[in-house]
């Protein structure tokens, strides 16, 4: 575990709201619309990395999807998000954990990520992400990639950031993921800026 980086991003669930941090989407549209292309099973074992306030998992809840895993670097997120959900949240497995080490011990059918891998500006934490994330899926599982685009941002939540194109997300990945689509998004802050996202959705190509 990254200390420092962790105590960066417990300060910032600690002092902000989500709605006042710059990737709040009320409705995670994007990754919503590309997730019911792949009509999963209500069985299909779910994480999200880096899930931090998101209400995508409100979304899987209220289809029924029946084991999720969120896992974040901070507590509080975990936290707020559990005290929000309350009865609701309880299929969730809450984990906290940096993504730059975690190790899953279980395999998933859909991993989510939506501006965590980014953050790995450390080439042997994002070789290990690579790494476990490759054992961590079962057969056919699919995997949704958003980081910050070529024309993104430089940095998210005043840390340096790597931006991706589709097609260097998809070199990164490329030993056992398959790309099935990748779009360019832009998200509009709720200060009214402007970033450009990659989204990739991958299925997994086990040998
Ligand atoms: C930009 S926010 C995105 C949150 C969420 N995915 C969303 O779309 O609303 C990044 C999240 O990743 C978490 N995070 C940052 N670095 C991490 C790491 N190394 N391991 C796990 N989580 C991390 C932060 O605590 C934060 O919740």
């Amino acid at each position: 575990m990254n200390t420092n980086l962790q105590t960066h991003w417990e300060g910032v669930y600690a002092s902000k709201n989500f709605e006042e941090v710059s990737w709040f989407q009320p409705v995670p549209a994007t990754s919503i619309e590309l997730l019911e292309t792949l009509n999963l099973p209500r069985q299909a074992a779910i994480l999200d990395m880096g899930a931090g306030e998101s209400r995508l998992v409100d979304y899987l809840l209220a289809q029924g999807y029946e084991d999720i895993t969120l896992v974040d670097i901070s507590v509080a997120a975990l936290q707020k998000t559990s005290a929000r959900l309350g009865h609701k949240g309880q299929p969730i497995q809450y984990m906290t954990a940096d993504a730059g080490n975690f190790v899953a011990h279980r395999k998933y059918d859909f991993w989510h990520d939506r501006a965590t891998f980014h953050f790995l500006t450390d080439t042997t934490a994002r070789q290990h992400y690579i790494e476990n994330l490759a054992q961590s899926l079962h057969p056919g599982a699919y995997v949704l990639l958003a980081t910050f685009a070529e024309d993104g941002p430089r940095k998210c939540s005043g840390l340096d950031i790597c931006r991706y194109s589709a097609d260097e997300l998809t070199a990164l990945f490329s030993a056992f993921l398959r790309p099935v689509k990748c779009i360019k998004t832009e998200h509009f802050t709720p200060f009214d800026t402007l970033q450009r996202f990659t989204f990739c959705l991958f299925q997994y190509q086990n040998q």
